[in-house]
């Protein structure tokens, strides 16, 4: 038998991937997480010592998407994790979970939410599926990262600054963002640590749209173009309803595992990107996955 991984990851998508990428010797598993038959088999076969779940529905392009198929997302947001939590705990090995703190709404009075107040949204399928699978996996002694709308230096069709990029017209709300090249090291130090309970792991700070836009307008193109609508406009054209909310990052900051501000951040991040999306120079291989969108 090949050597046990230190992880074991469950979802082939955009953060699964991202994360075995980033970690030598994960493996990606290639299971459905809510058959119970073929978990056992994945976990029996890799014996991990730690496990992430990073499968789950999300919708394509977007959460409106799942509105139409209730039975599928609660399978694989809830029932999925569930079991997949149990049977890590069966056999001893710690289980962390990508969750999202689409569970809110507002910024709580100024102070954020907090991992232990309870949801107060639940305007899509998606947002109610994840709230519903947190009281059971923390039975389960789980490891629960929030993360909420990942921007990343690498254009990707669920990067908020890809999607920003393709919007012509943007809501201007305060929303906490989750900068991926911040989240991988902290999310390792909670893995490694084995550290149960729930985690924000989102940047210091609060995210508006056309602020991002502003700023890749002076760093990147100058000519892009987009207009702010009122959030009603926006709720009027999807059919589920976009959570935005401050999360507060007290706790993530009291374990050590604090994400930087986005003051710092988003100025790096967004460099990067426009350096990746640029067409390479004659002669080179591009730099990165994208191409130019503006
Ligand atoms: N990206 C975000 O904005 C964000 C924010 C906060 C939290 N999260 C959470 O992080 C997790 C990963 O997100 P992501 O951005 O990587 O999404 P993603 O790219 O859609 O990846 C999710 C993967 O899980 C797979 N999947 C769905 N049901 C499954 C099942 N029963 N068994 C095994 N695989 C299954 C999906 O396959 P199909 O495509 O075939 O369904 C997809 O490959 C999700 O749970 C999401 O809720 C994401």
């Amino acid at each position: 038998m090949a050597d046990a991984p230190p992880l074991l990851v469950f979802g082939a998508g955009w953060l699964g991937r991202g994360l075995v990428a980033r970690w030598p010797g994960a493996v990606l598993a290639r299971a459905d997480i809510a058959d119970a038959a073929a978990v056992a088999r994945a976990l029996d076969e890799h014996r991990p010592r730690r496990v992430v779940n990073a499968a789950g529905r999300t919708g394509h392009p977007n959460v409106d998407a799942l509105e139409d198929d209730p039975a599928g997302t609660w399978r694989s947001n809830v029932a999925g994790p569930i079991l997949l939590a149990a049977a890590c705990r069966e056999r001893g090995i710690h289980f962390t979970h990508l969750g999202s703190g689409c569970l809110y709404q507002g910024d709580n009075a100024g102070r954020g939410f907090a991992e232990d107040d309870p949801p107060n949204y639940a305007g899509s399928l998606y947002s109610r599926t994840k709230a519903a699978a947190e009281a059971p996996l923390a039975d389960l002694g789980a490891l629960q990262l929030r993360l909420r709308m990942p921007l990343a230096s690498e254009p990707h069709p669920r990067n908020l600054l890809t999607k920003l990029l393709g919007f012509e017209e943007v809501v201007r709300v305060a929303n906490s963002i989750t900068v991926l090249d911040d989240f991988w090291a902290p999310a390792r130090v909670l893995i490694e640590r084995e550290a149960t309970g729930v985690f924000h792991l989102v940047n210091e700070g609060v995210e508006y749209h056309d602020e991002v836009l502003h700023l890749w307008r002076r760093l990147a193109d100058s000519g892009h173009r987009f207009r702010v609508i009122p959030p009603e406009a926006l709720a009027a054209r999807t059919r589920a309803g976009r959570s935005h909310c401050v999360l507060s990052t007290a706790k993530a900051r009291a374990h050590g595992v604090g994400l930087p501000p986005l003051t710092e951040s988003l100025p790096r991040v967004l460099a990067a990107y426009r350096d990746r999306a640029r067409p390479a120079p004659p002669g080179h291989a591009p730099a990165g996955g994208g191409s130019r969108r503006t």
